[in-house]
């Protein structure tokens, strides 16, 4: 695919600092970018700040500072956590910038010469927070809806735009072109709002009350409304019409916003470009609202989640997994919540279960057991579940991605790493490689897993870079990627592969869950490893083996797995905690003598100090498990080999 892809995030105000909802936006903004760059094309993302108003001078003026230095700070620290957060954008406008104001005025101009600005009078009850008049209807006991103060009456001449002109020609053009507002839901909200008369719109403010804007060419006794100014940043920015980035990028533009700015991205808009003879966007996409653990976000309740720090808090993976969790979470179009919880249950469960444990099992199957030389034996039909599999991920993502629904983009994707992990299971390499005659057959399963994985190194690159340029790193292909080549079945040659564990570490929200876990995966790695690699004699004596007598045992608190023992090694009495409560009943186990490691490195397990561990066989169907006993009797501390 080529062509050309121009996206807008909304331009933040300077009234306050990042938080999650505009990292929502920027976040999704760059990843679409990404997926456009990778599929080809000729990608521009534009992302900025939106510097006048009232608001802005107003807590300038509390602050005590200009409010040039007070926009100068606030910008920088947006464009700073977008990098920080390693977005990526073309370009950042700002405001206050001459390249904007310069095309604003132009604009300006242009319109008051057509006839379509007049000056006329008006009264109304007027909000300072939202800079905005009220009118009867709207307001509740003579206070902002929104903000919950009184209004002040206010009347004044200031110029208007001529937007009630443009009603009808609105609706038929919503009409006619049903995906110009989507998802749906917010396009009928328009056409709902485009039923009642639509109003002129009063484009100025006067410098009496209002000195922070843009002047307006054709009277300097006024400013320009902060909304007829921020809207323009779009052409503004790639220099207005004549330019030839405009020319370029202009005719395919997307806009991407929040459901709070629609009506002023649906209608005033559209009747300003229309009034400017500037071509219509192509698409207006419309996200809904994040609350937090159930709860608007807001600096009253304490609970705004500040980008920056939350990622911070998972170290080198945490811009990852924070936007995996928000791209994944949120269904494009409708609120949802961000709860700590969730997130975590997603980062152990989608990124360090599903897709890290692939990555780490592929990989590391391919450095134990590649041997290269031989041509793969033939395919089967599990190569063939796994190649449809990646077919089928691809065309429900290229769909997704054409309506912004990156939470359908990511499930495709997770499809196939559960297609490709169920490969693994079905094909059981490290059985294979136990036996010199399945070599041919094994050398095709360690082929189609590189493939696997080198494809989702493709994929998964708009979503998490981070991690997908691990994967690349480890697997290939070395060269900028390419969604033409994210296909599974067409590599005919292993690959060199490094081993890549460890993607995304699981995370707890306790320490003693996570040394737990910690311990019990250090277990499972030294007893039930899938795919065990070769040892030599010398390194399994290492690992001293001894029979102990169980002395006493009792459940660990709060623990379904866990049981407490007390055991005798003849010369010293040990605590040993073993993950086989679903198996023995404590009184079970007393009078046993068992095999430990003896000299396994302490860990704390659920608070539990445990000195050891105890042997036991269990399988991974139905999950039964024994624990080794002796065949004959032998003394507490004897040694086993
Ligand atoms: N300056 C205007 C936009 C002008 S565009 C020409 C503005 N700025 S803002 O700083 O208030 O940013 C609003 C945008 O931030 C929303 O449209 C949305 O993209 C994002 N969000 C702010 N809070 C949000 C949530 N709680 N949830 C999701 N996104 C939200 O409006």
């Amino acid at each position: 695919m080529s062509g050309t892809f121009y996206l807008t995030t909304p331009i933040y105000y300077v009234n306050a600092l990042p938080h999650l909802g505009h990292a929502y936006t920027t976040i999704a903004a760059d990843t679409m970018a990404r997926y456009h760059r990778l599929a080809g094309e000729d990608v521009w993302l534009l992302t900025g700040t939106d510097e006048h108003g009232d608001r802005i001078a107003q807590i300038a003026a509390a602050a005590g500072v200009d409010p040039q230095a007070y926009a100068d700070r606030i910008s920088a620290e947006f464009r700073q956590t977008w990098d920080r957060l390693g977005l990526r954008y073309d370009d950042y406008i700002r405001t206050t910038e001459p390249r904007h104001t310069q095309v604003v005025q132009a604009i300006l101009q242009k319109l008051w010469d057509a006839g379509e600005i007049y000056l006329g009078k008006y009264g109304g009850h007027y909000c300072f927070g939202c800079e905005r008049f009220y009118t009867e209807k709207e307001i509740v006991d003579g206070k902002c809806p929104d903000h919950l103060t009184v209004l002040t009456w206010i009347e004044e001449e200031n110029y208007f735009f001529k937007m009630s002109k443009y009603q009808g020609w609105l609706i038929d053009y919503v009409n006619q072109h049903p995906d110009f507002i989507r998802p749906e839901r917010y396009r009928n909200e328009i056409l709902g709002f485009l039923r009642d008369p639509l109003q002129d719109l009063s484009i100025s403010r006067p410098r009496t009350r209002l000195e922070w804007g843009i002047p307006l060419p054709f009277d300097d006794k006024y400013v320009t409304y902060v909304w007829f100014d921020a809207l323009i940043n779009y052409v503004s920015a790639l220099g207005g019409p004549g330019d030839p980035r405009f020319e370029k990028f202009w005719p395919v533009v997307q806009h991407l916003i929040g459901k709070d700015i629609l009506k002023q991205h649906a209608v005033y808009w559209p009747c300003m470009l229309k009034a400017a003879g500037i071509p219509l966007y192509q698409h207006l996409n419309v996200h809904a609202y994040w609350t937090v653990e159930g709860h608007k976000m807001s600096k009253s309740l304490g609970n705004v989640i500040e980008p920056l720090a939350f990622a911070a808090e998972y170290g080198s993976v945490g811009n990852d997994a924070f936007r995996y969790f928000v791209l994944r979470e949120m269904t494009f179009g409708l609120d949802s919540d961000f709860a700590k919880g969730a997130f975590v249950t997603r980062l152990n469960a989608d990124l360090a279960n599903d897709l890290g444990n692939l990555v780490s099992r592929a990989t590391t199957l391919i450095a134990n057991f590649a041997v290269g030389a031989g041509a793969p034996g033939p395919t089967t039909p599990d190569e063939a579940t796994v190649v449809r599999a990646a077919e089928e991920a691809r065309r429900l993502l290229g769909e997704a991605m054409g309506e912004f629904a990156f939470q359908r983009g990511l499930a495709a994707i997770w499809e196939f790493v559960g297609a490709a992990n169920r490969y693994v299971d079905a094909t059981q390499p490290w059985a294979l490689a136990r036996k010199a005659a399945e070599r041919p057959r094994l050398d095709r399963v360690l082929l189609t897993l590189a493939d696997s994985v080198r494809y989702l190194g493709i994929v998964l690159d708009p979503f998490v870079p981070d991690a997908a340029a691990r994967i690349r790193a480890a697997v290939g292909p070395t060269s900028t990627p390419r969604l033409a080549e994210a296909t599974v079945g067409a590599l005919d040659r292993l690959p060199a592969v490094q081993k890549l564990s460890g993607l995304f570490p699981r995370v707890g929200d306790s320490k003693s869950e996570r040394e737990t876990r910690n311990a019990m995966a250090a277990m499972e790695k030294v007893t039930g490893a899938d795919e065990p690699p070769r040892i030599k004699i010398d390194e399994f004596s290492r690992v001293e083996l001894r029979v102990a007598e169980v002395v006493a045992a009792e459940a660990v608190p709060k623990s379904k797995k866990l049981l407490k023992l007390t055991v005798s090694l003849g010369s010293e009495q040990r605590t040993i905690v073993a993950g086989i409560a679903q198996h023995y009943a404590p009184a079970d186990l007393v009078g046993k003598k068992v095999v430990v490691v003896a000299n396994l490195e302490p860990a704390t397990l659920m608070g539990v100090p445990s000195q050891g561990m105890v042997l036991a066989g269990s399988t991974d169907g139905d999950g039964a498990l024994a624990v080794l006993t002796l065949d004959r009797d032998l003394p507490p501390g004897a040694r086993v080999r």
